[in-house]
């Protein structure tokens, strides 16, 4: 999924690879299914709207227009053209004979694997990692039980609390039969999805201060997402996202990059909601704003990436993560998740942190890159 955190500032295209890694074939797999429908199936919703700030009834900050998804892929694709790989782009369209058949095709020397769902369902992300685990074929990111871990957000949660990770106080809902009111969790609370990602489930309305309002968007979650509630103590406050490279001795945390809430409306929370993510005709959209570096207490910096390379190593990410955090008045951290394989879209959180530690777009993915390479060449002298 590409989210609006893409900003249309181009990467250089310098070439300043080495010759060794001219010759790596990178095999760039995603799976994107268009979704947008066709100008004759348009309904009147649809429709062009007014998009003047006048009309909008605020001042939007980022393009109206949303990228393609295909423009982000072809994006990547250049920058590991400028890293000095040659690449090999492919979209797998939902469908496995086709992934399977580019693999078996095509000397490929390494994937770099976008693929984060299959047949519209995030769960399946993990079984194509088994795939090129079961081919041996060397790829980018995390393996299957990581993606497995971190897609259930309350069985993330439990590792990071047995290694004594901060994460917020919450209890899990599975039929409405458990409900109780007796949760010792303080007000305000949030409930999300316990499975979905890219603030899925994600609104204003997810924050309750009542038992009332609790019971009914618990209710919501479980019937409508037909999954798991999860209940967790809001945290007020200030929103962090500490991206990590690298593996072993090289795995390190970047400059943390911070999304701001400046100027969100009155009635809107400050959180990244679904909205905030990916509607860019919604003033939340216009008022989540990334800045890096974050202007944190150098003491909370170094805390924040500490905590980041324990929860990632902890859910064991591989070549590069994200950690999503908050922060209180008192400047008490909460992790709220672990993301394996964060979007890479230039302009992401990931790709803001990079550059603030001088690594271009096209640096960055060479690094996910020969992090992959070199797991891969390990194996194979371990083996030997
Ligand atoms: N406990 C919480 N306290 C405050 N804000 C939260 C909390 N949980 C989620 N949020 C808000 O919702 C957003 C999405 O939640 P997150 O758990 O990161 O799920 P996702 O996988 O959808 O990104 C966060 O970026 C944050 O703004
Ligand atoms: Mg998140």
């Amino acid at each position: 999924m590409i989210s609006h955190f893409t900003v249309s500032d181009s990467h250089s295209a310098l070439n300043t690879s080495t010759s060794l890694a001219r010759q790596t074939v990178v095999a760039l797999l995603y799976n994107d299914i268009p979704s947008s429908p066709s100008a004759e199936d348009r309904t009147p919703e649809d429709a062009p709207v007014d998009l003047t700030a006048e009309a909008l009834g605020f001042t939007p900050y980022f393009d109206l227009e949303d990228i393609p998804a295909e423009q982000e892929y072809a994006n990547i694709e250049q920058a590991l053209v400028d890293a000095g790989y040659k690449v090999a782009a492919y979209n797998v369209k939902d469908r496995f004979e086709r992934l399977f058949k580019f693999l078996a095709r095509r000397k490929i020397d390494v994937v770099f694997n976008l693929v984060e769902f299959f047949h519209g369902r995030p769960e399946q992300e993990m079984h194509v990692a088994s795939f090129y685990e079961l081919l041996e074929m060397p790829y980018t990111g995390a393996p299957p039980i990581t993606l497995a871990l971190c897609q259930d957000k309350p069985l993330a949660k439990a590792i990071l609390r047995s290694r004594d990770l901060p994460t917020p106080r919450s209890i899990t809902i599975r039929k409405m039969d458990d409900f109780t009111s007796r949760h010792n969790l303080h007000y305000p609370l949030i409930v999300k999805p316990a499975c979905e990602d890219g603030s899925g489930g994600i609104e204003n309305a997810s924050i309750v201060r009542s038992l009332k309002d609790l019971k009914a968007r618990t209710e919501f979650v479980l019937e409508d997402f037909k999954m798991d509630a999860l209940i967790e103590e809001y945290i007020e406050g200030r929103e962090l996202n500490v991206a990590v490279l690298g593996n072993g001795a090289v795995r390190r945390a970047l400059p943390i990059s911070e999304i701001t809430f400046e100027g969100m409306p009155e009635h809107l929370y400050k959180i990244v909601s679904y909205q905030a993510k990916w509607d860019p005709l919604h003033e939340a959209y216009h008022k989540t704003i990334p800045s890096c570096p974050a202007d944190l207490p150098a003491a909370t910096t170094k805390r924040a990436q500490e905590l980041a390379m324990k929860a990632t190593e902890a859910l064991g990410t591989r070549d590069y993560a994200r950690v999503d955090m908050r922060m209180n008045k008192d400047g008490e951290l909460f992790i709220l998740e672990v993301n394996p394989n964060p979007n890479l879209s230039e302009g992401t959180g990931i790709a803001r942190s990079a550059e603030a530690a001088g690594l271009e777009f096209k640096d960055l993915l060479g690094t996910i890159v020969e992090s992959a390479m070199m797991r891969s060449k390990r194996n194979l002298s371990d083996s030997n």
